[in-house]
């Protein structure tokens, strides 16, 4: 939760000047607030293999939130939020709807099969190549990405497909710049990038997802060098 508060706030996103007209995009994942009690989706659900995964998103939040045991944090928006009040300018919110989604053991609300990402730009004039992709009919990509599950052959647990990045990089980069993901997990965005002739650089805090990154970029590389 730290990420929304000054001065930890996003730093990776506030304190890395994109060139001037480059774009970030975000993708931030949404949890419930667990403030007392240990129900069947709470902290202790067991639900196939998922548990750490909704340990990790159920989370106990700031009082200051005002948020009451299993209220949705709304997180993907307060971050976007936050990042306006931080001179970011919010382009677009696009829904990514997936396939086949993490099954989640509830019964009192719907399961979630969505996650959202966000376009935010420095500047009103920057890049965007409308053109890189489109709709089958031709007309302007529409916001809402229909995309499917990926084995990428990491263990990673919150891996994104590569066409989720290859979009991001299509549409907001031109060949030969440089992509920036400073939570880049199993380097799915490296992956996007060597395929689309873009250079990326990677940071990751974990040692773990750093040696299978490494691993799945050094296939890739080989992949594109033989094309
Ligand atoms: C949702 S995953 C990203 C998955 C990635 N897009 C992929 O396809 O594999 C977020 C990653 O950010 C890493 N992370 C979390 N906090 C970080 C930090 N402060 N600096 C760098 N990496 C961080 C986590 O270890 C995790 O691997």
């Amino acid at each position: 939760m730290d990420y929304l508060h000054p001065p930890g706030r996003l730093r990776t996103a506030t304190d890395f000047q994109p060139h001037p007209d480059g774009t970030l995009w975000l993708n931030v994942g949404d949890g419930y607030a667990r403030n007392g009690g240990v129900g069947r989706c709470g902290p202790n659900a067991r639900v196939a293999n998922t548990r750490k995964m909704i340990q990790r998103r159920n989370c106990r939040v700031p009082r200051c939130w005002g948020l009451k045991d299993r209220d949705l944090l709304g997180l993907p928006w307060r971050v976007a939020f936050a990042l306006q009040e931080d001179g970011w300018i919010l382009r677009a919110h696009i829904t990514w709807i997936k396939k086949a989604p993490m099954p989640e053991n509830v019964r009192n609300r719907p399961s979630r099969a969505t996650e959202d990402l966000f376009l935010f730009a420095k500047h009103p004039k920057y890049f965007y190549n409308a053109s890189a992709l489109r709709e089958p009919s031709g007309a302007n990509l529409k916001n809402y990405w229909i995309l499917g599950p990926e084995n990428n052959g990491t263990v990673h647990p919150a891996a994104f497909p590569v066409e989720l990045a290859r979009r991001c990089i299509l549409l907001g980069s031109a060949p030969g710049q440089i992509v920036l993901d400073p939570f880049a997990g199993s380097g799915t965005t490296g992956v996007a990038a060597r395929e689309l002739g873009r250079k990326a650089w990677l940071i990751e805090l974990n040692p773990k997802y750093v040696q299978l990154a490494h691993k799945r970029l050094e296939r890739a590389c080989q992949r594109t060098l033989w094309r």
